[in-house]
């Protein structure tokens, strides 16, 4: 049996044929929580990459372990309760789990940002915006007040925030929610990171602002070359932005490939499940389809695939034996790059 080696180096995405080693590449991680109940296991083996100027799609239901997955790589988990027994979580090739505690702020501050989905929470409420902003300046590079309050205001100019010059000492409340996501965008790329973590950055928005806060982001992403882990349970979001999707169910990620084949050609039953549950214009009226059941309890997740007991197409064997992360082929075996599909009968969901 082929088991995908997820060390393997990958080809740039820029096709110079450079394979260097990703910017950041996540190995073998898990996450487990101790409550009251007992062991939570929210993170269970999670493999992942992303090159400079690529983008990763992290796609699932909720908890199944994507924001987890993130504190963990920005070093902002709760421990306790959480423990991470094993894995490893290299940035250029470091592997930031044996850093001591100051090397990894200085990667958290600089290196790699993170995006939340609510900037209201993020953002103090007591300080203007541009001073939020001007500060990362000020701590992070030593810049004089008046050098970081004018590095402000081109940000908010760049993340496209109309009259930045006049709305530089407005609170977060003054602006609307698609603006202050800007703002998050703004702070998160003022010391030019390598990578951007961007944990649903758009869904407390509405569907028009979404898709312009999105557009932003890749742009920018583009223009800086940073890889970007785009973090959102909508199939709908990913499709103009990702490179590729890591599907993730119960802490593991059970398809990988690049984004238009994910939607093109589903090999796993559960990704199948998702994409038949996107809401679509050509079939209006039709009862939209929903995949039975409910995530797992993570206190007692079930043997075998752990999504068998939701899965149409399970059969005995998937409620004894975990399915590894097969590499998916064509029907006569080329092998699909970057394609990989966690479950037993892959070639059936695929090949039908
Ligand atoms: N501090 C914590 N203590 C205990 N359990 C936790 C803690 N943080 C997360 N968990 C559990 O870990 C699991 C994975 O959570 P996670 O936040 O990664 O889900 P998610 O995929 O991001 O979901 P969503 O789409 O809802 O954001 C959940 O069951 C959650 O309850
Ligand atoms: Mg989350």
């Amino acid at each position: 049996m082929t088991i995908i080696d997820e060390t393997a180096e990958s080809p740039a995405p820029d096709g110079s044929g450079d394979t260097g080693r990703p910017l950041l590449e996540v190995r073998d991680l898990h996450v487990e929580f101790h409550t009251r109940d007992g062991i939570a296991k929210a993170v269970n083996g999670v493999n992942y990459s992303v090159a400079a100027g690529e983008t990763l799609a992290v796609l699932g239901e909720s908890g199944s372990g994507k924001s987890v997955t993130a504190q963990a790589i920005m070093g902002i988990l709760d421990m306790p309760p959480g423990r991470i027994p094993k894995g490893e979580i290299l940035f250029r090739g470091q592997d930031m789990l044996k850093m001591s505690g100051e090397e990894r702020r200085k990667i958290r501050g600089s290196k790699i940002a993170m995006i939340f989905q609510d900037a209201l929470s993020s953002l103090n409420p007591v300080l203007s915006v541009g001073y939020q902003l001007s500060e990362m300046f000020r701590v992070h590079q030593g810049m004089s007040k008046k050098d970081a309050k004018v590095k402000a205001i081109e940000l908010m100019d760049r993340v496209k925030i109309p009259a930045a010059g006049d709305r530089v000492n407005d609170y977060p409340h003054q602006f609307s929610g698609g603006m202050r996501q800007r703002i998050m965008i703004a702070m998160a790329l003022a010391l030019e990171p390598d990578l951007i973590i961007a944990d649903e950055p758009t869904t407390a928005l509405d569907v028009t602002v979404q898709a312009q806060v999105m557009d932003l982001l890749a742009e920018l992403q583009r223009e800086y070359n940073m890889g970007l882990i785009l973090i959102t349970h909508d199939l709908g979001v990913v499709a103009d932005v990702a490179d590729k999707i890591a599907v993730m169910y119960a802490g593991r990620i059970v398809e990988r490939a690049p984004v238009h084949e994910l939607y093109k050609r589903p090999a796993h039953p559960y990704t199948k499940g998702l994409l038949d549950s996107i809401p679509r214009l050509d079939q209006k009226g039709q009862e939209l389809y929903a995949i039975k059941g409910l995530p797992p309890n993570l206190l007692r997740i079930p043997t075998g695939c752990a999504f068998n007991p939701r899965c149409p197409q399970a059969q005995d064997v998937c409620r004894t034996d975990v399915p590894p992360l097969h590499p998916v082929t064509e029907r006569d075996g080329t092998e699909l790059a970057g394609r990989g599909s966690a479950c037993h009968f892959w070639k059936e969901t695929i090949h039908g």
